[in-house]
């Protein structure tokens, strides 16, 4: 058998070998806290809940277009409006199983051997997966610089040249949990204009998990991006979705035929009971978010002092997302021996920031959407070993 190179180059996510090995250890009668994982303990919406299983009830269970239906499009339309005032014709939004499959088709749309493409290390894994897998050139730019693990638009500027065809941005970030603020966002803006044939992919899956009242600077608010703009969502993280495979992109008007070509050869459509689910979710009350983000943040707060108060680990405060970063390079050890530490001696799971990309080597990623009992107990069992 002889399999295509482009197959060997792809990547993974280190988080689903970790969560076979807890499965693994629990099965073996050990007690692991899991903070590994990127979601939710809550459970999905009821009115989503109860939508998806009456849209079976009432037989909608056939195949739907493409690119979903035009209910669930619209639905995000508007959602979009309320939430940033921005008007998206639903035309060009597409219903995706997931966030990730819009990383996937964007980063196919651009990437080819010569061409190159800027993303964020650490950032989430499959962007350089998929860079590599197009066989572009993967052109880090360094999440770790700043302090508060935002963004530096100087140093992506510095990165793009002639080749640069796609520019990948995140915020609030993963694994950092980092909030770049508008002002930030507006200098990116203003020094991409001089790059017009670069083409941006915002990834906002994390824009209602942030903190301290603040509001995400949404690349949906700079319109005279659109024709060069790809921002990608979902129902994952808000609603607490992440087994429905549920995510929306909003994708240039001239691109959508070849998203749709691409939806038609890969999926056909996303499940068409959990689309009904997501209307649900996006119509609904909020309370469930709101609930949500008040016990979020509670537990950061308490996972944060928490690491705070080990010898040799110093934490930021997280601005969005579940996820704290803290440097453990005072423990003497590295982010991934610490992080295997943890696992084998204190049964803590954790990521180390080298899942992430290269330069995070004294990080991990712990995710605080757990309980407020496994968090305090997490820290302890983490003190007595070190
Ligand atoms: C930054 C980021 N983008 C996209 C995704 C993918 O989301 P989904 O599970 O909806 O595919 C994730 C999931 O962890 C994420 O952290």
């Amino acid at each position: 058998m002889k399999i295509a190179k482009s197959v060997n180059r792809l990547g993974t996510e280190a988080v689903y070998n970790i969560f076979a090995k807890t499965k693994e250890l629990t099965k073996q009668g050990k007690e692991i806290i899991d903070l590994s994982l990127g979601q939710s303990d809550f459970k999905s919406p009821k009115h989503a809940v109860d939508a998806a299983i009456q849209a079976l009830k009432d037989g909608h269970h056939g195949y739907t277009l493409p690119t979903g239906i035009i209910e669930c499009r619209e639905s995000v339309s508007r959602k979009i409006k309320n939430l940033y005032k921005a008007d998206i014709n639903p035309e060009r939004i597409v219903i995706m199983p997931g966030g990730k499959p819009t990383m996937h088709y964007a980063i196919s749309f651009f990437g080819e051997p010569g061409a190159e493409i800027v993303y964020p290390d650490p950032g989430f894994p499959i962007y350089e997966s998929m860079i590599n897998f197009t066989g572009a050139k993967a052109v880090p730019y360094n999440m770790i610089k700043n302090k508060d693990f935002s963004i530096n638009p100087d140093e992506i500027f510095s990165l793009i040249n002639e080749k640069t065809r796609l520019l990948i941005l995140n915020n609030p970030h993963n694994p950092t949990g980092s909030f770049t603020e508008k002002k930030v966002i507006d200098k990116l803006v203003d020094g991409v204009k001089k790059f017009s044939n670069l083409v941006i992919l915002s990834d906002e899956v994390y824009d209602r998990l942030i903190f301290d009242k603040k509001e995400i600077p949404t690349f949906l608010n700079y319109p005279h991006l659109y024709d060069r703009l790809i921002v990608l969502n979902g129902w994952s993280k808000t609603y607490a979705m992440t087994g429905w495979r549920l995510g929306w992109g909003v994708w240039p008007e001239k691109l959508i035929e070849h998203v749709f070509k691409f939806c038609v050869n890969s999926h056909s459509c996303v499940n068409a009971p959990a689309q009904y689910g997501a209307i649900a979710a996006l119509e609904g009350p909020e309370d469930h978010l709101n609930q949500m983000m008040k016990e979020f943040n509670e537990r950061r707060k308490l996972l944060v002092d928490g690491l705070r108060s080990l010898k040799g680990i110093k934490c930021s405060m997280p601005g969005g997302s579940f996820f704290a970063f803290p440097d453990v390079k005072g423990t003497g050890l590295s982010g991934e021996k610490f992080s295997k530490k943890c696992l084998d001696e204190a049964g803590v799971a954790m990521i180390p920031g080298t899942a992430f990309g290269k330069f995070a080597t004294d990080n991990v990623r712990l995710n605080f959407a757990t309980s407020r009992e496994n968090i305090s107990k997490a820290i302890e069992k983490i003190d007595k070993i070190l």
